[in-house]
């Protein structure tokens, strides 16, 4: 077990525990402050994520960027990642033994920078952590407990780019929750969510991606 961030990123960089490091340019570790309060969680690398080694540099990043000074924060305040490290082909979802893969190195991050509050952005990261089948338009607009932090699911900001107005007013109500649970603070109450055992948060179809379980 690595106990730092910087010893996992070395691990990570030499990664070839999936076919997603045949294809890759660099490994998009995370990027962020260590100590970060809170955490945000994509689906996987992009083209452009892939060719510079960060992730959300894009598009989609540039909008993240601009919601987080929103709500008073800077990219190096918080600490951002991906559920997989490795660009999939062709930008489609992650596979599930990708995902079985490369789940050690989230659960390890997750770990080292014990954020207060993890945003996990669109359907997939969402539906993932959450071990849900429904979908991000239902999950969002509310935050769960989940293993003694908040989670808030929020949409993609790739979806925010389509163009819907709904979707950024959305993610503004969301990332206003973020900044109001940093004021609060960790969820008192045991997590609901997943919790180590609990057989009751099991469901067939995301059972088997287990990324908690
Ligand atoms: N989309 C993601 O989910 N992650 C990135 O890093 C970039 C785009």
């Amino acid at each position: 077990m690595a106990e730092t961030l910087v010893e996992l990123a070395a691990v990570a960089a030499e990664c070839t525990r999936c076919e997603l490091s045949k294809g890759r340019t660099n490994v998009v570790f995370g990027s962020g402050d260590r100590d970060a309060r809170v955490m945000f969680i994509g689906e996987g690398p992009g083209e452009q994520e892939d060719l510079q080694g960060l992730p959300f540099v894009g598009r989609s990043g540039q909008l993240l960027t601009q919601l987080l000074g929103e709500i008073g924060l800077e990219r190096d305040d918080v600490y951002i990642a991906n559920v997989v490290k490795c660009r999939p082909p062709g930008n489609r979802d992650p596979r599930p033994d990708e995902i079985d893969a490369c789940k050690g190195y989230l659960k390890e991050q997750l770990r080292l920078i014990d954020p207060v509050v993890v945003v996990t952005l669109g359907n997939f990261s969402s539906k993932l952590l959450l071990r849900t089948t429904t979908g991000i338009t239902r999950l969002r607009g509310t935050a769960y407990p989940w293993w003694h932090r908040w989670l808030v699911p929020t949409f993609h900001p790739a979806a925010a780019l389509r163009g819907n107005p709904k979707v950024l007013a959305a993610m503004r109500e969301d990332l206003q929750r973020v900044a109001d649970l940093l004021e609060q603070g960790p969820p008192e109450e045991e997590p609901t969510t997943a919790t180590p055992g609990d057989e009751s948060a099991d469901d067939s179809d995301t059972e088997q991606l287990g990324l908690f379980g």
